[in-house]
């Protein structure tokens, strides 16, 4: 049986969790590949909301494995926050949770360096969600960071020791100022807590899961448009959301990769700086901010809101050889009058193309609409 990917393909928060909620109960393993607490999944489970983070969305379901695949970046203190909160609903949850070992470890001056980091940057800041997840990576492609492993290991405090006083270092450098004793201790017993938990190989479950022919959800965070490699750099976060990820993030060859599931919003949201050709940033895009509910569910900023963008979604569709296209919240545009779409960009020069350009920050683009009349009915209904 194939591994289907499920993945964003705007800037995120194109309702990833709803649907792996959804899908969940025809899968036995639900597996995230990339990203870490910067995520904010939320799903329905006894009519009470929750917001994942770092936990796959599949975690409601008894029946089905849930990895957490080495490509994420882990911090300790979320995740036990999230496995307590979700005891309290479904004791048995860590049994069905799988941790790799690969995956890396934020550590809370991780977090500091990247408020120091936007901090220095200015008026020119990503508008990180400031959970450490680019200084994290950043050390882990510096072959310098600490994995989850690294918890069972004798010398674990030894390394730990080496790469605080490294950050310590840079943030002197800095000049920034912290504080992160109250927090290391929490730190501490997170990391005693997670020791807890089922840490593996989890690329030998995932292909043993293969071989036996069980189904596979590898669960996406973040967007295409994210995207270390692809999206608007560098206003992108720090891993690779498109489906290759996929492969690196969770330790699988190319040929067991079936569906590739795409997720999009009917209008665009963004949250954080960075190039939005599309963003109303009058009453119409607070309109769509309102009705669509469009708040941050790790950060709660406002996300900016514009109309759906096609030629970004083609883009992120070609990037990810897309075998299905799953639209949300067309139900936001109900009571719109009139709905518009950006079918092509107009460059400076006054040429169209439906192509991404390399950097739309430092050359703006017009958007080009076809408008089109509004329902105006529930659609629900
Ligand atoms: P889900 O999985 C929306 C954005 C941040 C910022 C940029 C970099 O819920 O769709 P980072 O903290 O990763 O260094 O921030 O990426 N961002 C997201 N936006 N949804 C997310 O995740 C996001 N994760 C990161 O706002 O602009
Ligand atoms: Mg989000």
């Amino acid at each position: 049986m194939a591994v289907s990917v499920l993945l964003g393909l705007q800037w995120g928060d194109e309702g990833k969790g709803k649907i792996v909620d959804f899908l969940a109960p025809q899968f036995q393993v639900v597996a995230r590949f990339q990203g870490g607490p910067n995520a904010g999944h939320t799903l329905e489970f006894d009519g009470q909301k929750h917001v994942l983070h770092q936990i796959p969305s599949g975690i409601f379901r008894p029946h089905i494995k849930n990895i957490v695949g080495n490509g994420l970046v882990i911090d300790p203190i979320v995740f036990r926050r999230e496995v307590e909160n979700l005891r309290q609903h479904a004791p048995e949850i860590s049994q069905n949770l799988f941790i790799s070992k690969k995956a890396h470890l934020i550590l809370p001056t991780h977090r500091v360096l990247d408020a120091a980091y936007e901090k220095v940057k200015g008026e020119k800041k990503i508008g990180s969600t400031l959970r450490g997840i680019g200084p994290t990576y950043q050390n882990k492609i510096g072959r310098q960071g600490l994995r989850i492993g690294d918890l069972l290991t004798p010398n674990f405090d030894e390394k730990y020791q080496y790469l605080k006083a490294h950050h310590h270092q840079l943030l002197h450098q800095l000049g920034y100022e912290y504080d992160t004793q109250a927090e290391e201790a929490t730190f501490l017993e997170a990391i005693a807590f997670l020791k807890t938990l089922q840490l593996c190989d989890t690329e030998y479950l995932i292909n043993d899961a293969i071989a036996q022919g069980e189904s596979i959800l590898a669960e996406g965070a973040q967007g295409a448009m994210l995207d270390i490699d692809f999206g608007s750099y560098p206003y992108v976060t720090s891993s690779n959301t498109i489906v290759a990820g996929a492969l690196t993030g969770l330790g699988i060859a190319p040929q067991h990769i079936g569906e590739v599931l795409g997720i999009f919003k009917a209008y665009c949201t963004r949250v954080g700086s960075g190039p939005f050709p599309t963003e109303l940033q009058e009453a119409t895009g607070e309109k769509l901010r309102q009705i669509g509910r469009e708040f941050g569910a790790t950060t709660g900023r406002p996300r900016r809101c514009g109309w759906l963008d096609l030629p970004a979604l083609k883009y992120a569709v070609m990037l990810n050889g897309v075998t299905q296209l799953l639209m949300m919240k067309a139900d936001v545009l109900n009571d719109f009058e009139e709905i518009q779409v950006c079918t092509h960009y107009e460059q400076e020069d006054g040429s169209r193309t439906d192509r991404l350009p390399y950097c739309l920050q430092d050359v703006p683009v017009r958007p080009v609409y076809q408008r089109f009349e509004g329902w105006q009915q529930d659609l629900g209904a």
